[in-house]
């Protein structure tokens, strides 16, 4: 049965990005027999533009009958000033929230091709392949009550509240259990539990799970040390499951020890797998409509597509296997250029991977 992708460009490079992948996706669909129908819909700073809201209704409609969702990126200094209920990022949480999808599955993997391109020294990411587990629809980024008050002295207090159900984190934790029995099988659980109580009940709750994975190796880490560890000895971690927030950072974190933030896909997923994918990183408004943005996290998150919501392992595999190659021709986008590779921008950067797919 033909599978249904909504496909949501968004903001800033978003357009530009997603071109790209669909470029890949056209060429599975006509090349490799991909049974698949796309839509297209608005989102983001596009949407609040076109329809008042970053989130329309007939988007959240086309995301839920979809049986997966490639998104851009959203935002953009010119809806900066925009009260934040409906500024852009609304948009992306919205869809978060509203398809319950509470898993995020962020892969920082080290592209050999790509040693040099990192800030940290060779030795230190070689080899690297780190999968963070993010927390996406609790913690400080939904928990009320949220706001800025007037005090009785006239001065404002800005407050956010962060809030988990023991069930919110047993279920991220055996989702980090379950990847990792595929992997090395070993789990860091990030926390502050030496200053949050909610986090202290998150050490609780994951260890409590770690008990029904007896043959994954449970550890936990407080965040500060965490985002130090990352720097320092990056290759310790196998799978890190965390909060929304300290996910937030920490997968940033992690991109650059892979060369740049733009090779990293990600996967949001539902209790029943249905997932949305998008590149880690934003929408760029500094290079948007120059060309220059890298599309291979978008194209690397059209992988992580077909294989967690498509069941399509072979044609994932396949289109990771392009971006290596290509990356051995010596292409770069500016972003992940070092000294002897060639240059290229958007298009053909997107262009070179469909080649290397269709002569595969
Ligand atoms: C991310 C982004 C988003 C987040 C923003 C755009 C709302 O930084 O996906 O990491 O904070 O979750
Ligand atoms: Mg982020």
């Amino acid at each position: 049965m033909s599978k249904t992708i909504l496909i949501l460009p968004g903001d800033g490079i978003g357009p530009e990005i997603v071109n790209e992948a669909m470029k890949v996706l056209a060429c599975l669909r006509d090349e490799f027999g991909l049974d698949a129908e796309f839509d297209e819909a608005l989102i983001g700073g596009a949407a609040y533009d076109a329809a008042g809201h970053p989130l329309p209704e007939p988007t959240m409609e086309l995301a839920r009958e979809a049986d997966a969702v490639l998104l851009g990126a959203v935002g953009g200094p010119k809806w900066e000033p925009l009260d934040i209920s409906v500024r852009p990022e609304k948009g992306l949480l919205g869809l978060r929230a509203g398809l319950g999808l509470f898993a995020n599955l962020r892969p920082a993997i080290l592209y050999p091709q790509l040693a040099d391109a990192s800030t940290l020294k060779a030795d230190v990411v070689s080899g690297l392949d780190i999968m963070i587990v993010r927390e996406l629809t609790g913690g400080i980024y939904f928990g009320q009550p949220r706001g800025v008050r007037k005090l009785d002295n006239g001065e404002r207090e800005g407050y956010n509240t962060l809030i988990y159900k023991e069930s919110e984190v047993d279920r991220i934790v055996r989702v980090a259990m379950d990847i990792a029995m595929k992997r090395n099988s070993r789990v860091c659980s990030v926390d502050k539990a030496n200053v949050l109580e909610c986090t202290e009940l998150w050490r609780e709750v994951a260890t409590r799970v770690g008990g029904d994975y007896p043959d994954v190796e449970l550890s936990h880490m407080y965040v500060d040390n965490a985002a130090m560890q990352l720097v320092r000895a990056p290759k310790q971690f196998d799978v890190m499951v965390t909060t929304n927030m300290f996910g937030d950072i920490l997968s940033d974190c992690a991109a650059m020890l892979t060369g740049s933030i733009g090779m990293l896909p990600s996967a949001s997923l539902d209790e029943q797998g249905k997932g949305m994918y998008e590149p880690i990183h934003g929408s760029a408004p500094d290079i948007s409509g120059k060309g220059l943005a890298n599309p291979l996290a978008t194209i690397l998150s059209v992988a992580m597509l077909l294989r967690y919501s498509l069941n399509e392992p072979e044609l994932a595999e396949r289109v990771e296997a392009a971006v290596n190659s290509v990356l051995d021709s010596g292409l770069r986008t500016p972003d992940i250029h070092s000294p002897g590779m060639t240059e290229v921008g958007t298009e053909k950067m997107g262009d070179a991977v469909v080649t290397a797919l269709c002569s595969s």
